[in-house]
């Protein structure tokens, strides 16, 4: 009997392997746009007109659309037909294309800390190509998802984000007061200090933190390997957001304002006084970096209550609707704390 032959011809495979060359490019491209889109907001809001401010508005959304379409890639994982599948390189690269908005502060941060004499929206597009090229060389398959090996770490990543949770909770609700005015936040900023700006927590916090990126990259590189339904997708990819976000954060905050620049770390730095975040060039990329940093971190947490209410059994409807409202909550808090920031207040 004749028995089909299914397996690939030498061209199609090599057609493939050509197409998934091309696919890390969709997430390179995205990144490389995004402080494209981010000036194009700038050079309309300094018109100062109405037709300008109705520009700005639109390239805003395209500056949270651009990282965001990453997270879509990874989960699309055939975008076009002409480009094939992703395989892991180029979805991992998909991650990394969400992360921009991180990613870009830190390029920019640091390249002022070591007085590059290149800028950093030059020094963007090379490391972007040079990742690509690295994808695009790249041949590991697609891989079946991580099984109950990585336990023992998602464990140890639970624990330690309930931990850190406690000072994001207070963190978080500290700038909602922001909504008061910069007086009310300080006040309640300077009562929490008093805990973990001490010697002994502020350590602890920050070794955490490094902590809690070191695992939680690892999970993210495992399930990354293959395929993964939306709440995985949105779990890996809110995790590779923060896991930058966090990095970003703490060079911003502890090494380049606090220990190089000596500038206090209050309302008015993160709110970046005197201009605001909206009229300053290199301050609106704060936006997309914080507003998506309060949305991933909620998010975030959210998914990780997801799994563990479907481990002890809870109805999956349920737990579908729980998730949801908490990507609503991540939503609301994320729109109020940046609206806060950029100058709304209450009485
Ligand atoms: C809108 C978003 C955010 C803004 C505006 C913001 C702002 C700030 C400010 C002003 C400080 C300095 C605090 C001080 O001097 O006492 C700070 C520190 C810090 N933030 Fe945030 N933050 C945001 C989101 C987050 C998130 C989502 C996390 C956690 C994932 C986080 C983690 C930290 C940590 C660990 C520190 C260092 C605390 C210390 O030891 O002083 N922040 N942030």
């Amino acid at each position: 009997m004749d028995i089909p032959n299914t397996s690939p011809t030498r061209l199609e495979r090599d057609t493939d392997a050509s197409w998934s060359r091309a696919a890390p490019w969709l997430p390179v491209a995205l990144a490389i746009l995004y402080p494209w889109a981010l000036r194009a907001f700038h050079a309309a809001i300094a018109t100062g007109s109405t037709a300008g401010a109705i520009g700005a508005g639109l390239w805003l959304a395209v500056a949270f659309a651009l990282p965001l379409a990453g997270l879509v890639l990874t989960l699309v994982d055939d975008p076009l037909p002409a480009v094939g599948t992703l395989g892991p390189a180029a979805r991992r690269l998909g991650f990394a294309a969400l992360a921009a908005p991180p990613l870009f502060v830190l390029t920019g941060v640091v390249a002022g800390l070591l007085h590059s004499p290149v800028r950093d929206v030059w020094i963007w597009p090379v490391a972007w190509i040079l990742a690509g090229v690295t994808a695009s060389l790249a041949r590991s398959p697609d891989a079946p998802a991580p099984t109950r090996a990585s336990g023992r770490l998602r464990v140890v990543h639970g624990v330690t984000g309930a931990l850190i949770l406690l000072f994001v909770a207070f963190h978080l609700s500290n700038h909602l007061t922001g909504l008061f005015g910069p007086e009310a936040h300080g006040r309640i900023m300077k009562a929490g200090r008093v805990i973990y700006r001490s010697s002994i927590v502020e350590p602890l916090l920050v070794g955490l933190l490094l902590f809690q990126v070191a695992v939680g990259l690892r999970l993210a590189w495992r399930w990354s390997a293959g395929r993964m339904d939306l709440a995985r997708t949105i779990q890996v990819g809110s995790g590779a957001y923060l896991a930058a976000f966090i990095l970003t954060h703490l060079n911003s905050a502890l090494v380049s304002a606090r220990a190089v620049h000596g500038i206090q770390t209050d309302w008015a730095w993160a709110s970046g006084a005197p201009d605001g975040l909206l009229l300053d060039a290199w301050n609106i990329r704060l936006v997309p970096h914080y507003a998506l940093g309060v949305f991933f971190v909620v998010a975030h947490l959210f998914c990780g209550l997801r799994g563990v209410l479907l481990a002890h059994g809870a109805r999956p409807a349920v737990v579908q609707r729980v998730w949801w409202a908490g990507l609503g909550l991540a939503a609301a808090l994320s729109a109020t704390i940046i609206a806060a920031l950029c100058g709304l207040r209450l009485g």
